[in-house]
């Protein structure tokens, strides 16, 4: 069912409680998510502001046609054209053929990519304005937030609001659309998880776009995201939380992570824990078992962390799977400004600290020393070590 958000704004999107995996299996979705999409009417036309996944298709478009008479949509604009966006524009296009759509030069280039029609596309680039009568939407370029394609659309009408599509975006499941609304711990944690998993390699560009459009100076009353909550009472600490998310963020946090086969690695990584807290007892230290434990949420933790230390028993001479997993994971995201170490027992070999170091530096991760390993079950003496390793790593963190 439509929500009728301002006077000149509805919400037509779709509420999906049932999704656990976004992206394939590349990204958790604990508490669901929305797929929004809003249909703006001024005095002399109605557009509409993105559409929803594909599977609800049918779904968008039949509860649309109840919300407004399809061919009084005089425009559509596509913020961004990944499929959970652009998903339900062939079935709407089907009904409402000639419709124009309006994008960036590299939102039809993918529109065309991914759907083969050869649509009304109009490219749209900053500054660009389409009038509804008495409002105007402008278009703001957003490139690689998260995609070439990106931008954000600025309605001047209802106090000013702000479709800022995946930007400011949660996967957060919800009925009642406003930030106060709901649990603000539960929904800045999860727009922090989507931030760190989904923009984290763009900082750069997401820091210049937050202070450009502050410097813009524009009346904002709602800011509207194609995914989760609209925010209506949290803009000002959502946009906080961008500037901060976006410019090599780190808690006074040490991130712990490891895999284990026998618990020797497991027994390291809680000693090595323990030696950091003995010199640093306001550090929080948090440690996570990657075999077992979600890895969208690791990666969060990794964001928030000055220091990341990972541990893997070497096996066939390398590092496990679960392990050589969140690897790969943390080189993409590209993560500044941290410290990082390696450990891990072995039977006989042991390569794997050696080889996680050398990832990790890759990665970008300053590496604070050779890493600790230790034979077989670690005994009192390598206990020890493994405490002493964590005092020495609390140290030199801090200096
Ligand atoms: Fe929500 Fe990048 O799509």
């Amino acid at each position: 069912m439509a929500k009728q958000i301002t006077n000149h704004v509805q919400w037509v999107g779709k509420i999906d409680w049932q999704l656990r995996q976004f992206h394939g299996n590349e990204f958790s979705t604990h508490r669901g998510s929305s797929y929004n999409s809003y249909l703006v009417s001024g005095s002399e036309k109605t557009i509409l502001i993105d559409t929803v996944w594909q599977p609800f298709d049918k779904e968008f478009v039949a509860r649309l046609e109840e919300t407004i008479d399809l061919s009084k949509i005089d425009a559509i604009v596509m913020n961004h054209n990944e499929v959970d966006h652009s998903g339900a524009l062939p079935e709407l296009l089907r009904k409402i053929p000639d419709t124009p759509v309006y994008c960036t030069k590299k939102g039809e280039a993918i529109l065309r990519g991914m759907y083969h029609q050869d649509w009304n596309f109009v490219n749209v680039k900053t500054g660009d304005k389409l009038s509804l009568g008495d409002s105007s939407l402008t278009f703001i370029e957003a490139t690689m937030l998260h995609w070439p394609d990106t931008m954000f659309s600025y309605f001047d009408g209802d106090g000013g609001i702000l479709f800022s599509n995946d930007g400011f975006g949660q996967h957060f499941a919800t009925e009642s659309l406003y930030d106060d609304l709901q649990d603000l711990s539960e929904l800045l944690y999860e727009a922090e998880k989507y931030y760190v998993n989904i923009l984290n390699p763009y900082n750069m560009m997401a820091a210049r776009k937050v202070k450009e459009i502050l410097a813009m100076n524009l009346p904002l009353s709602l800011i509207c995201p194609s995914h989760g909550v609209i925010w209506r009472n949290n803009i000002s600490k959502i946009i906080e939380c961008y500037q901060l998310w976006s410019s090599n963020y780190q808690r006074n946090q040490v991130t712990i992570l490891y895999d284990t086969m026998w618990n020797s690695t497991r027994t390291m990584a809680e000693q090595i824990a323990a030696g950091i807290r003995e010199v640093d007892q306001d550090v929080c230290v948090k440690l996570f078992n990657v075999a077992n434990t979600d890895k969208n949420d690791i990666l969060t933790e990794v964001a928030r962390a000055k220091c990341v230390l990972v541990g893997s028993p070497t096996v066939n001479n390398g590092y496990t799977y679960a392990v050589a997993g969140i690897l790969e994971m943390i080189r993409g995201l590209k993560f500044k400004n941290k410290k990082a170490a390696a450990f891990g027992s072995y039977g006989w070999g042991g390569e794997a600290v050696k080889m996680i170091n050398a990832e990790l530096q890759e990665a970008g991760f300053e590496i604070l020393n050779e890493g600790l390993r230790c034979q077989w079950v670690p005994n009192q003496e390598a206990i020890e070590q493994a405490r002493q390793f964590g005092k020495e790593i609390a140290k030199t963190i801090n200096m």
